[in-house]
């Protein structure tokens, strides 16, 4: 059997290098530093079979017709909105993501943020390092309840299901907005499928959770915003083209809404001179969902069999089409 190249392009977690090492697959990856760029991908994958990416990668048409003896591109995630399918698919490539390994770290980090938000965790604790606990405060920082609080889920796939469970437990309000007819949702949330503004007008948070495709990008502009309440809170964990980063910046400058919780933003890394980072009501972090050792693993995992899968001449088992 033909010997089968695979180039990765980041730090791939030990399980996924190991299994696709007891599979005969010969491995270069890329030392660093990341994220790897346009030019040191294209010399680095020539005359590989397969990349294995991340969604810190641009797999663009260029780089695609620059590298002749690919066969498949396997994406280390579950969104792959950073591969031009269309172009991978015009020359017989496949492309693979890794479905059902990261839904409940991101549903977990979805409630985590809100719950730090809620309850002004960062400030407290850069108050108290910065050494003015002296006493009990009565009136500190107060934050809210969760109990009695209505959510607004915008996409009710597997994450968003996952984060409705969790807050129906907290005793908050459901209520849900997808574009798709589910059939398996459970009864105690409040479907509003057609009626996208009777979410946004009713709920204290909004929690978006949608793939980011043609129909999606900039899904949240300032008209969406000037919906919601003014006390409401928006949550970013999906991808940040999702929300148009000005509007966002503008509908908190004018207090349309009272803050934002995002994972994920518009560009990635966040431009170091974002107004974003100088609000005292906005958390952010670095596109972190999927950052624990369960679903790193299962996504290096899922990610590795679908290269052996193509190394042994057969469709990788999540192809894309
Ligand atoms: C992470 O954002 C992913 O899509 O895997």
């Amino acid at each position: 059997m033909k010997n089968f190249k695979v180039f990765i392009t980041h730090d791939l977690i030990s399980s996924g290098i190991e299994l696709l090492k007891s599979n005969n697959i010969t491995i270069n990856k890329w030392p660093g530093p990341y994220p790897i760029s346009k030019s040191n991908l294209i010399s680095g994958a020539a005359g590989h079979d397969g990349i294995l990416c991340s969604v810190a990668d641009n797999i663009d048409d260029q780089i695609i017709d620059s590298l002749p003896s690919l066969n498949i591109i396997s994406n280390n995630a579950v969104g792959f909105d950073n591969i031009d399918i269309t172009h991978a698919k015009s020359r017989n490539i496949f492309v693979s993501n890794t479905p059902n390994t990261l839904s409940q770290s991101v549903a977990e980090l979805t409630i985590t943020l809100l719950l730090c938000y809620s309850k002004n965790i960062l400030k407290f604790n850069n108050w108290l390092r910065d050494g003015q606990w002296k006493t009990w405060e009565p009136t500190l920082f107060l934050g809210n309840e969760l109990f009695g609080k209505t959510i607004g889920i915008i996409g009710m796939g597997e994450i968003g299901k996952r984060v409705a469970s969790i807050c129906y437990s907290f005793g908050m309000r459901v209520m849900y907005h997808s574009r798709s007819d589910i059939q398996d949702i459970d009864v105690k949330y409040q479907t509003c499928n057609s009626n996208l503004s009777y979410v946004l007008q009713s709920s204290d948070f909004i929690s978006v959770h949608l793939d980011l495709n043609q129909n999606t990008k900039n899904f949240f502009n300032y008209k969406e915003f000037i919906m919601m309440k003014d006390s409401a809170v928006f949550i970013n964990t999906s991808r940040g083209p999702i929300h148009s980063e000005n509007d966002l910046i503008k509908a908190l400058n004018n207090k349309l809404i009272s803050g934002a919780v995002l994972d994920v933003t518009n560009p990635e890394p966040i431009k170091q001179d974002s107004p974003l980072l100088n609000m005292g009501n906005v958390l952010i972090t670095p596109h972190i969902g999927s950052a624990t050792v369960e679903a790193r693993n299962k996504m290096a995992l899922t990610a590795s069999w679908n290269i052996i899968d193509a190394s042994r001449g057969i469709d990788p088992r999540n192809s894309l089409y």
